[in-house]
Order: structure tokens, then sequence, then C-alpha cells
């Protein structure tokens, strides 16, 4: 007997040996699909029905491990020769960031087991809102998000990204409102408060997703068509309308879309973040739909994980860079395809000034590519380093071996991990064998390792750069001298360099010159009004105080939100005045954006 073949019996399968953010103990049995049966109760504020697992027997077990966290589990069932009959189930204790693990004994002949439930209100994976707080103020709506390790706050689940498993749904709700799900969603203008789902891929339990609302639906293609509240379904129609050129962008370059269709769902202002790549009906900000088609590189990222972590999939969450790294990367070649490398370049731009100031902020040890997690919650570690760092990465490839051989490589890698997780470690046997041996001397494993394992980032590491930024920079010397700014070629990417790089000695007089005369504390791009509040924070702009409160009280993405109530938190009045909008904007905030923005102000930082 191997050793490694012993180690693996002590302590699992190598893949599921690394979650140490799951219960499950997917190397005994798995669970390769699920029947969901679940009413949307918005007066309980709870999801309640059932969830009913095919067994997959892979030892002698007894037991059935699942993650839940905040659940009342009911009673459990057996499926033994084609009767329901009880089984005894046991919860753990309550960890701080994994929720309970729930033991129940499916005996050895079982071929399914189904799990009576509820959720709580304050479900961590869940955001239930009132009329009142959605545009058309006449209908509830709820929506999921379950990445990271939140699918077990409405699911008793196995809720590691190294398991893959199909599922039905039957889903009720409400009259009047439309339930969708990560799965097929029909586009039927009818309203039968009853829906079924499928989802026939087998897919990583973070990309379950549920939402319910008053939803309308527009197509913009055969196969891509937008859901969401009337009041903006036109605009976003419109805003995403590149939708079906960027999916044949990137079937050319990187192989076929396998998931049937790809539709957009366009949630209320508090979604906690810009997008979320629920297979088939990606999670979008309202917050994008600028009016100029300006943040549609949110929708290339979105999409690129219909690719690069749906199907090729982070084995647990030290490795989400093998999701998001490869997915910026992908992204930003999207959007160089389809608009051209000065855009590109902008962006990429963008996102290493943004990646270099969280290197700045963050532990030495939490800018590693393969972070160590302990049992740290994933979303308490959330930054730049994933997606920029591991974008840089694949730049650093790509520049190295050339562009040619390198989309071949991440060509075949695509096709050769398909509906699969894989871990860093398994990552660099892949890359060293289809790629660095294919041309020897050229990138050496200890770079691999510095890139992979140690911190910042390596000295040779590319440093993105633009023309168009250096254009930028030359007439804010001649601005900050009395001159005039030429701005009517600038695009939003311009003016986020402009604001973030003006300097911080900047005098009052020249932030109330630039408002005069470009009215940035009006501006509706989320992102410009975003840089720019937060800069008036700073330089104790004041006249930009009541739009910075009606921003944070309007918009929950916490990406947008956080920096602010980050930057507040740095003086006591500052403080002071946080604390009360953030009170009053709470109820409207989602779990996450609550969690993190109270730790910034309640927190001892
Ligand atoms: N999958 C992520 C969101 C996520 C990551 C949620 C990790 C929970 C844990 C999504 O694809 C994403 O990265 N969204 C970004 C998009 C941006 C980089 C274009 C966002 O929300 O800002
Ligand atoms: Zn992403």
């Amino acid at each position: 007997m191997s050793l490694s073949f012993v180690v693996a019996l002590l302590v699992g399968s190598p893949a599921q040996a690394e979650d140490v953010h799951s219960y499950a103990r997917l190397n005994q049995v798995s669970t390769p699909h699920l029947d969901l049966n679940l009413t949307v109760d918005f007066e309980a504020r709870k999801l309640k029905g059932h969830a009913t697992y095919t067994l997959a027997r892979h030892d002698e077990t007894t037991q059935l491990y699942l993650d839940t966290s905040d659940l009342t589990i009911e009673r459990a069932e057996l499926l033994v020769n084609d009767q329901w009959q009880p089984t005894k189930f046991t919860l753990g204790d309550v960890h701080p960031s994994l929720g309970r693990e729930l033991i129940v004994d499916i005996g050895s002949v079982a071929k399914k087991v189904r799990i009576h439930y509820q959720t709580a209100p304050t479900a961590s994976g869940l955001q239930w809102l009132t009329p009142e707080q959605t545009a058309g103020k006449q209908h509830p709506f709820m929506f999921s998000q379950s990445q990271p390790i939140h699918s077990r706050s409405w699911i008793p689940i196995q809720d590691s990204p190294a398991l893959r498993l199909t599922y039905n749904a039957t889903i009720t709700t409400p009259k009047d409102l439309l339930a969708v799900m990560s799965a097929d969603n029909s586009l039927s203008d009818e309203r039968p408060g009853t829906y079924e789902f499928t989802m026939p891929q087998p897919i990583p339990p973070y990309l379950i997703a549920i939402a319910a609302g008053d939803l309308a639906i527009k197509s913009i293609s055969d196969n891509v068509a937008v859901f969401a509240e009337q009041y903006i379904l036109d605009d976003a129609a419109w805003e995403f309308a590149d939708t079906p050129a960027m999916i044949e962008t990137t079937e050319a370059m990187y192989g076929p879309y396998r998931w049937d269709r790809y539709d957009l769902l366009i949630l209320p202002p508090s979604f906690p973040f810009g997008g979320m790549e629920n297979p088939r009906l990606s999670f979008i900000t309202p917050t994008v739909v600028a009016g100029d088609r300006s943040l549609v590189n949110l929708i290339a990222h979105e999409l690129a994980h219909s690719w690069s972590g749906n199907l090729v999939t982070n084995a647990s969450w030290r490795d989400l860079w093998i999701n998001e790294g490869f997915t910026s990367y992908v992204e930003n070649r999207i959007m160089e395809a389809l608009f051209g490398e000065r855009r590109a370049n902008m962006e990429l731009a963008l996102g290493y000034q943004d990646l270099l100031g969280d290197l700045e902020r963050l532990r030495p040890q939490d800018t590693v590519l393969n972070i160590d997690l302990g049992t740290r919650h994933p979303d308490d570690v959330f930054s730049q380093v994933p997606y920029v760092k591991g974008q840089l990465f694949l730049v650093y490839l790509e520049q190295k071996f050339g562009r040619e051989m390198f989309d071949k490589f991440l060509r075949q890698y695509f096709d050769d991990f398909a509906f699969q997780s894989i871990s860093t470690e398994q990552f660099k046997t892949y890359l060293k064998r289809e790629l660095l041996d294919k041309k020897p001397n050229t990138v050496a494993m200890s770079k691999i390792n510095e890139w992979l394992h140690e911190p910042g980032l390596p000295e040779d590491a590319p440093k993105p750069n633009s023309d168009a930024f250096a254009q930028v920079e030359q007439q804010m010397q001649r601005w900050l001298k009395g001159g005039q700014l030429q701005t009517d070629a600038w695009t939003t990417h311009e003016w986020l360099h402009f604001i973030n790089n003006l300097p911080l000695d900047i005098s009052a007089n020249n932030m109330a010159r630039l408002d005069r005369e470009f009215s940035l504390t009006e501006s509706q791009n989320s992102e410009i009004a975003h840089a720019w509040l937060k800069l008036a924070i700073v330089k104790k702009y004041e006249p930009a105080r009541e739009r910075l409160r009606s921003y944070l009280l309007t918009i929950g993405r916490n990406k947008l939100v956080s920096p602010l109530y980050r930057e507040l938190a740095k003086t006591p009045d500052n403080l002071k005045w946080a604390r009360e909008v953030y009170e009053q904007a709470k109820p409207g905030y989602h779990p996450l954006t609550q969690t993190v923005n109270e730790a910034l102000l309640y927190g001892e930082n």
C-alpha cells in the first residue's frame, strides 16, 4: 500500500482534506443529485420545505455529514425499498464561521435521504426586501447569495466546492411573483405561483441560487434575456446589448459555452456584489446600469466564470484565485477583443491600482494567492489579491510563453478539467506538464511557487500601464497649475484614474472648481460617484456630505460602500456621523454588507 493511499484513507481524499470550511466527508458518501422543494414565505421571512439527496456511497459508512447554518431541522427520512421511513439525526455545536454539522443516520442500503427544514429570517445567504424596499413598491423581493459558504444557511448540504451535484427544484411563491433559479428558467410571462427547475449539469453547491420578485423579462437575443423589475428592464437590456457578442468571442477563444442559455437577473441596489456567476443566470447589481455601457466588464467577468469557476472550479476557498484570477484574465481578454486594447489596458491598470492599495492594507500572509485561511470565514479575507494578483500571474505566463501558446494551453485546460474542481497543487502539476516543460528554461518552478505561495508581487511581475492614463496625468499637472481640462473624450475609466490620482494636498478651491465644472458630486455613475465621495471624505469637502448620505442609503453593494465607511471611521466626528447613517441604512443592507461594515464601524480597529 502506498503512503499516499494510507494518508488518503486517514484524512479523506486530497481535495476534500483541503476543504477546512466544510463538515462534509465526500470520500465516504457524496450527494450527486438534489431535489429541492421549498415554499417562499415572505411574512415569516423563511424558506420551508425539504431537500432530498441521491446518495453515492464510497465506503461502509452509515452516516451523512451535512453543513448547516441557522437552519431548523424538523425531521429526516430515508428511502428504503421505495418507502420513506424516519431516521435519526444529530446537530453539532455552533462554529462561529462554519455553522453546525448535521449528522444523519443513513443506514447501509438507503438510496436517498430527505431533510425537512426551515431557514431563519437571519439566514446569512438570503436577503428579504419589503415592497417599500423595491423600486415597484408593490411586491416583496428575496434573493440568495451562496458563495462562498452561505448555501448552508438555506439548504442543509455538503457545502464544499469539491462536490458537484445536479438539482431539480419545485418552488412555491405568493401569487404575482416570479421565481428564478440558476437553472432552466422559462421565459413565460405567467405567474402560476409554483415553478419547476432543472439544472442538468453538475455544479458546486455555492452556485445554487434563487430569487423571487415582481420580475419582467426582455430578450436580447435567442439565448440571452434580462430579468428585472420593470423600472430598469429596458435600460438594462440596452446596457448589456453586447452580451451575445461576448459569448461568441469567449467561445472562439476558449471553447463552447456549455450551459445552454445565458440570462441576466438585475437585483435591487442592496445586492452585496457587483455580480454573481450563478450558472445560466448571472445575478447583477443595478449600479452598473450606467447609461453608457461603461461598466460592462462586469458582464464579461460573470460570463467568463462560465469557463473559469463554473466549469473548472476551485476545490477549496484557499484556491479562490483559480476562479477569480482566471476569470479576471478572461474578462480582460473579452474586453480587449470586443472594445480594443486601449480600454482593456485602462481596466487592467485600474485593477492594478486597487491591488496595490490592498497589498498595502493587508497583512503579508493574506496577500498570498494560495492563502492560508485556517477556519476564518472566507468573507472576512475578501480582497483584490485572488482577482488581480491572480490575473497578473496569468498575464505574466502569457508574456513569457507568447499569446498563441498560452491561449492553446488555456483552451486545453478548460477541456481537461471541465466539470471538475481543482486545487492549486493540481494546477501546478498540470501547468508544469502542459506549459513549462513544453518550452524549457522559460519559467522555473521556483518562480511559479513565488507567485502562488509568497506574499506581495514578484519583482518581475507585469506593471500594467495605459497610454490613455499617461495623458490624463499630463492634463492633471497642467490643470493643477490653473489650466483647463479637456475631458470631452474621457470615458468613465479616465475619470476614475483622474479622481483616484489627484494629489492628496489638492486645495479646497480646486475641489470646488472641479465640482463646479463637472458636477462630480451629482454624478450618476456609481463608480465615479464612489471615487469622488471617498476623496471628499479625505479632503473634508462638505458640499458632498448630503450626496454621501443618500449614496450610503440607497446602494448596498459592499465594494462601493465599505471603502466609504472605512474612510469615515478614521476621524471621531465622521465616525459618529457614519454610525448614524449606517443605522438608518442597515435595514436595507444585505447580511454580508451589515457584517463587513459593522466590523469597520464598531470593531476594534
Ligand atoms: N464570484 C464573485 C463574487 C464572490 C466572490 C462572492 C467570492 C463571494 C465570494 C463575482 O464573480 C465577482 O467577482 N464579482 C465582482 C465583479 C468584478 C470583479 C468585475 C464584484 O462583485 O465586484
Ligand atoms: Zn468573479
